[in-house]
């Protein structure tokens, strides 16, 4: 298919966008390079450095937009929620009325797990209540419901990934951000020698041991879930899929494990709670299991880790 991927120089949209032209698809890559960086757009795709709301320009003969472009820190998005507003709700609508323009009438979402909010049970299931507690939510739980609306007024078929933590490296396909706050890459660059020691946000949490607890899903896993994800969209409708290992681990676990991986003793330091961290957040992705055949293949957190390390270190 021709497809264009939003966000494709991005960690996710990279990877998927490389899986899709290994696929034998005809991939666009549309970034404007505020986060992403220009190298990692994959060999063979084509690039057009914009923003998403001058996406007209790369949508003629496109079958399906995979829309990955967005703000996505949640920190930032409390202290200038316009900006995820902005940028997140107002693109995307942007992007949705260029794609009506043009006839383009399929697209695959990247959602968040932030959606949820604080969640009421664990595992997270896609008909749980959705109260985010930050902008960043809120922004993209507004485009799951803009996309459900589309689906239903102007006939758009959608799909929407709800994605848990996101880790691990595809090739040289790696988390790359200019100011890291996901915990696996800042506990890899105190091996790496980049940082003196990790902090770790609150050991006073209603959890086995303290700490928060996440379910971390290996980038490759993820991407391999777009890919099904298109081939299952449907004129009309909009679906939406949770997407993890379903089984969560605590900071202190990650820690240990980046530490056997790395062989590093990886120095970890006590600091107050990170505002607005859930406890727990772990994805039930039974629906997409049972509806589209994912399985996650490197669902072991060793592997994820390893992966990390060996894109991060060259080993
Ligand atoms: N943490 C630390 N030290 C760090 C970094 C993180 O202790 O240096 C802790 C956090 O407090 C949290 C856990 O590690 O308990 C995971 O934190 P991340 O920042 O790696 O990931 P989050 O769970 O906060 O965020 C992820 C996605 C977001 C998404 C969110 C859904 O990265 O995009 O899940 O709640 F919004």
């Amino acid at each position: 298919m021709r497809l264009l991927v939003t966000g494709g120089a991005g960690y996710v949209g990279s990877v998927v966008a490389a899986q899709l032209i290994e696929a034998g698809h005809e991939v666009t890559v549309l970034d404007d390079l505020s986060t992403g960086h220009e190298d990692a757009v994959p060999e063979g795709a084509r690039f057009v450095r914009a923003d998403i709301r001058e996406a007209d320009q790369a949508l003629d003969g496109v079958e399906a937009v995979l829309h990955f472009a967005a703000k996505s820190l949640v920190g930032e998005s409390v202290r200038e929620p316009g900006r995820y507003w902005a940028g997140n709700l107002g693109g995307t609508l942007a992007l949705l009325d260029a794609m009506r323009d043009k006839g383009v009438g399929r697209i695959v979402f990247s959602s968040t797990a932030a959606t949820y909010g604080e969640p009421e049970r664990s595992p997270i299931e896609e008909s749980d209540p959705t109260r985010p507690t930050n902008p960043y939510g809120a922004s993209k739980l507004a485009v799951d419901t803009a996309l459900s609306a589309y689906a239903g007024l102007r006939g758009l078929g959608a799909v929407s990934l709800r994605y848990f933590n996101v880790a691990g490296a595809y090739g040289r396909y790696r988390e790359r951000h200019a100011v890291e706050t996901h915990l696996i890459p800042n506990v890899l660059k105190v091996a790496t020698g980049e940082r003196e020691s990790v902090s770790v946000f609150g050991t006073d949490y209603p959890t086995a041991d303290g700490t928060c607890v996440r379910d971390y899903i290996h980038v490759s896993d993820l991407a391999k879930a777009h890919l099904l994800a298109l081939g299952a969209i449907t004129p009309g409708e909009h679906e939406i899929y949770n997407l993890g290992s379903g089984t969560g681990f605590s900071v202190q676990e990650v820690i240990s494990v980046c530490r056997e991986v790395t062989g590093h003793e990886i120095p970890a330091v006590v600091g107050e709670r990170r505002p607005g961290d859930p406890a727990v957040l772990v994805a039930s992705s039974a629906r997409i299991q049972r509806e589209l055949g994912w399985k996650a293949e490197r669902a072991s957190l060793r592997d994820i880790v390893s992966d990390a390390w060996g894109a991060l270190s060259g080993k």
